[in-house]
């Protein structure tokens, strides 16, 4: 059997799957294993099932061996892998594409409605016991309906959220690299979408190119009234020129689900009334992690058992025929 190491304890149904094909290396807990534990029980493996949070490079792919074929990286970002460093040593690297879009558009959704209806403002409010009544005046937030969504970065999740968004009658605009002739949606330049739009969503990966792509700049552009979203990756967001634009009143709100030196966050985050925090949950729902595990074991079983290349390859031409 092919051995395959995986850093993180994964759902049972996950582990029985890779069990039935593989000489398995568990690192059974919620947190990372070391580096150094990484780099030691990598070596000699065939395979690898990695996380997000996990650092795929040089260093690593050495210490597993030349006999290392594929890394299945359990995320749909894969910022985390040096694709090249893969390429050039003939490993393959595959995501989880597809099986997470329902959930962290889902998610998108829940913030967006958290931050507009203030419902974790209204939370902390109670909780602290503050003397409350209802009154035509008091908490009030804004609806959905008629508000303009700016997606950035219009990939399947971000085409999600703006379906989602339609059914509560947002109207919806976009900004991307490329054009998407095939969504109904109208395309702005960056700062166009920023200066115009009620919430801004961030749905593009984390690449050199989108790295605090929302800085100081990006946040005096946009309205004060609107709000941030991110649910993509913490680093695509400056978060300390974030926290002063919301100490400033420069923009309403944000909701975060991923942070830029996670799992830290900002303590000036922590300490404002009108942001939400959410713990990296954009795929958190059992159906997608089962999904999402399956799909590497999928991808492990095509490189490693059927010499196969699975479609969910992100370096293709790193793929080497079985000899
Ligand atoms: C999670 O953050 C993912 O990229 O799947």
């Amino acid at each position: 059997m092919p051995s395959v190491y995986v850093s993180r304890r994964l759902m049972a149904s996950v582990v029985a799957e890779l069990d039935r094909s593989f000489e398995l290396a568990v690192h059974d807990s919620e947190w990372p294993p070391s580096r150094d534990e990484v780099l030691q029980r990598s070596q000699g493996r065939d395979g690898l099932l990695v996380m997000a949070n996990d650092a795929v490079d040089g260093e690593l792919l050495d210490a597993a061996g030349a006999q290392l074929r594929v890394v299945a990286n359990h995320a749909v970002g894969f910022d985390n892998v040096d694709l090249d460093a893969a390429t050039r040593r003939g490993v393959l690297v595959t995501n989880t594409p597809g099986v997470l879009t329902r959930a962290t558009a889902e998610l998108t959704i829940a913030l967006i409605l958290d931050l507009l209806r203030r419902i974790t403002e209204g939370d902390r409010f109670l909780r602290k016991r503050t003397p409350w009544i209802w009154s035509p005046t008091f908490m009030l937030g804004k609806g959905l309906a008629g508000r303009t969504l700016g997606i950035v970065g219009l990939g399947r999740i971000g085409l999600e959220v703006a379906r989602l968004a339609e059914a509560f009658e947002m109207r919806v605009v976009y900004s991307s690299r490329t054009p998407r002739d095939d969504a109904p949606y109208e395309r702005l330049e960056l700062d166009d979408l920023l200066s115009t739009v009620d919430v801004v969503s961030l749905h593009c990966p984390l690449t050199p190119q989108t790295h605090h792509l929302i800085g100081a700049a990006a946040l005096k552009t946009m309205r004060r009234d609107a709000v941030l979203v991110n649910t993509t990756r913490g680093p695509v967001v400056d978060e300390a020129a974030l926290v002063d634009a919301l100490r400033e009143g420069e923009i309403a709100g944000a909701a975060l689900d991923v942070y830029e030196r996670e799992p830290d966050v900002h303590p000036g985050l922590l300490a404002l009334s009108n942001v939400v925090l959410a713990p990296h949950l954009g795929s958190a729902t059992g159906e997608t992690r089962e999904a999402m595990g399956m799909l590497c074991v999928e991808a492990l079983r095509a490189v490693l058992l059927d010499g196969r290349r699975p479609d969910n390859a992100l370096n293709p031409e790193a793929w080497r025929e079985p000899r």
